[in-house]
């Protein structure tokens, strides 16, 4: 009988200093929905590559994604995780689609720009990252990508790969994603420069970002520091000036799942930004802490999780690699029998 449940598929980078922005604008929503669909959720070693590395840390920091991962509510009966490099076909046809994606598609994309102005010299991974991203995607039929809004572009991108493929090779060979964008949260802001996104790579990571593994203490010293405004006014807005009570009000609305009305309505009481910084840490530190004492206790039997993980990765590649040698065969390579 086929299986007409949505197929969604997602990724996150094994780096470090996971934060509420990758928790709340992704990670929560890949959870939220996997009763109800076919879930792929994938460790992207291979994009972790793209800058410099260092090798012991990505080993480590990837067995600590998945432990992340399944302390946020990622359910091994119900999803498939499965580190990138452990499923062939993702590198392997990567290579495939670079051989029909104009360079000039990857020259624009703006997160390549933006990382790529941050460096002295460009490695042809960071322009080629988004075609191993549409591979991602493109091998498991995935009809839904739940992401940040900073990986908007990178979908469509495969949305446009994907159309091109398929014409060049004449036949309806790849499914269109679509982008599955939350309505609140979907790109938390730094807590020092509300203009900014907040970000797992910015220099200075304590008092800019809020990571998932970090102390009560200093989520409570990060929120105290967070930049405002002169106006004194608790109200949601549009206007950059006002944009770090905005941030802190909609953190606060992500973890509740309050309306906007309604937090409002909590913070009517408050006395000025230091009490509003205050209760929106306590709601944050709430939330997170259930899962940092999950992530610490996984974390103390690496045999089980890379267990859960082999388990992921065959998963995944039973149905990676039927998807790739049929690529192949469309391209006109010979497939061995
Ligand atoms: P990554 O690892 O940078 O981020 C993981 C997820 O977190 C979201 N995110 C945010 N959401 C709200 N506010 C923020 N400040 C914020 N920062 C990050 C991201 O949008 C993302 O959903 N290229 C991807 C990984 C990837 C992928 C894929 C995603 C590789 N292959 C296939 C989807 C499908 C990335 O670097 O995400």
């Amino acid at each position: 009988m086929t299986d007409h449940r949505p197929r969604v598929l997602s990724g996150i980078q094994p780096t470090g200093n996971i934060h509420i922005g990758n928790y709340l604008g992704a990670i929560r929503n890949w959870v939220a929905g996997q009763a109800t669909k076919i879930n792929f959720f994938c460790i992207v070693d291979l994009h972790a590559l793209t800058v410099p590395r260092d090798p012991a840390l990505l080993r480590q920091q990837t067995r600590s994604m998945a432990a992340l991962l399944f302390a946020c509510g990622i359910d091994p009966a119900q999803s498939i995780l499965f580190v990138q490099s452990h499923v062939r076909a993702h590198a392997e046809t990567t290579w495939l689609l670079n051989t029909v994606t104009p360079l000039g598609w990857l020259q624009r994309m703006t997160q390549f720009k933006d990382k790529s102005a941050k460096q002295e010299s460009v490695l042809t991974g960071l322009l080629d990252y988004p075609v191993l991203m549409a591979m991602d995607i493109l091998l498991y039929d995935a009809d839904e990508v739940p992401v940040g809004d900073d990986q908007k572009q990178h979908v469509e991108l495969t949305r446009d790969l994907a159309q091109r493929f398929n014409t060049i090779y004449e036949q309806e060979f790849f499914v269109m994603p679509e982008p599955v964008i939350p309505t609140v949260a979907a790109r938390v802001m730094g807590l020092d420069d509300p203009l900014k996104k907040m970000s797992k790579s910015s220099d200075h990571i304590r008092g800019h970002a809020v990571p998932l593994l970090e102390d009560a203490k200093e989520i409570e010293r990060s929120f105290k520091r967070a930049v405002t405004d002169s106006y004194n006014e608790i109200a949601f807005s549009d206007d950059p000036e006002r944009a770090g009570v905005n941030n802190l009000l909609g953190i606060y609305q992500a973890i509740t799942g309050k309306s906007q009305a309604e937090v409002l309505a909590d913070f009517a009481n408050a006395r000025g930004y230091g009490d509003l910084k205050k209760r929106v840490a306590a709601t944050v530190i709430d939330a997170i802490t259930p899962i940092r004492e999950r992530h610490a206790k996984l974390m103390t039997d690496p045999g089980e999780l890379d267990r859960l993980l082999a388990m992921g990765a065959e998963q995944a590649a039973a149905y990676a690699e039927p998807k790739a040698q049929q690529m192949k065969e469309i391209m006109g390579l010979v497939v061995p029998s």
